[in-house]
């Protein structure tokens, strides 16, 4: 079969329990924010998804800008040294920056671009997750938001890749053994 659902082992997260979760962090952010401005800034390409989501399901006044970067090394494990292939357009002297990302996983590529972030002069930034795994804890990083922990599992959909397939799926899902093996 050429359908892409039949690459998966089973849905995690379905489209609407993601809606669902994404509308309670919006009502949390709203209520935080207090009719402040907010800057999301969504890391691609990962976060297409939930940023599009979460923007509209705030009432804040919001804008939206994006990053790219790219973790330097070899291998599937992250370094933790961090290249901007895409910067922001926007300056952050006095914005309230809200980092919009789909997963922390060692939490090394938020970690680092966090900390750019704030030499940058912002009033302040925060981070909002859709998903984390339990490795991030390893590394001291406060993150505000979480929609769902999650166990060490490979997930892909709803902007989530393997190989750059399956980020257009509108669920959350684990791929069978067979795709990756
Ligand atoms: C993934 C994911 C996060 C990052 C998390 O992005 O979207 O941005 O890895 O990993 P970490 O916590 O271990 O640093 P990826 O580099 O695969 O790029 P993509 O968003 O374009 O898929
Ligand atoms: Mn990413
Ligand atoms: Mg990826």
């Amino acid at each position: 079969s050429n359908d892409v659902r039949s690459d998966l082992k089973h849905v995690l997260y379905t489209r609407e329990e993601i809606q669902q979760r994404v509308t309670e962090l919006a009502q949390e952010i709203d209520a935080d924010y207090q009719g402040r401005d907010i800057l999301l800034v969504g890391v691609l390409k990962g976060a297409v998804m939930v940023m599009a989501d979460l923007a509209r399901a705030l009432h804040s006044h919001v804008t939206m800008d994006w990053m790219a970067v790219s973790s330097y090394g070899s291998g599937t494990q992250s370094s933790g040294v961090v290249r901007i292939l895409k910067d922001l357009e926007t300056d952050l002297l006095g914005k309230h920056v809200l980092i919009v990302e789909d997963i922390i996983d060692s939490g090394l590529t938020l970690s680092w671009l966090k900390a750019n972030l704030l030499s940058r002069g912002p009033a302040s930034v925060e981070i909002c997750t859709l998903l984390r795994k339990p490795h991030a804890a390893k590394v001291e990083i406060d993150v505000r938001y979480v929609g769902f922990e999650i166990p060490s599992e490979f997930v892909v959909g709803y902007g989530l890749d393997f190989a750059e397939k399956y980020r257009n799926l509108d669920f959350i899902g684990t791929l069978a053994p067979h795709i990756y093996e």
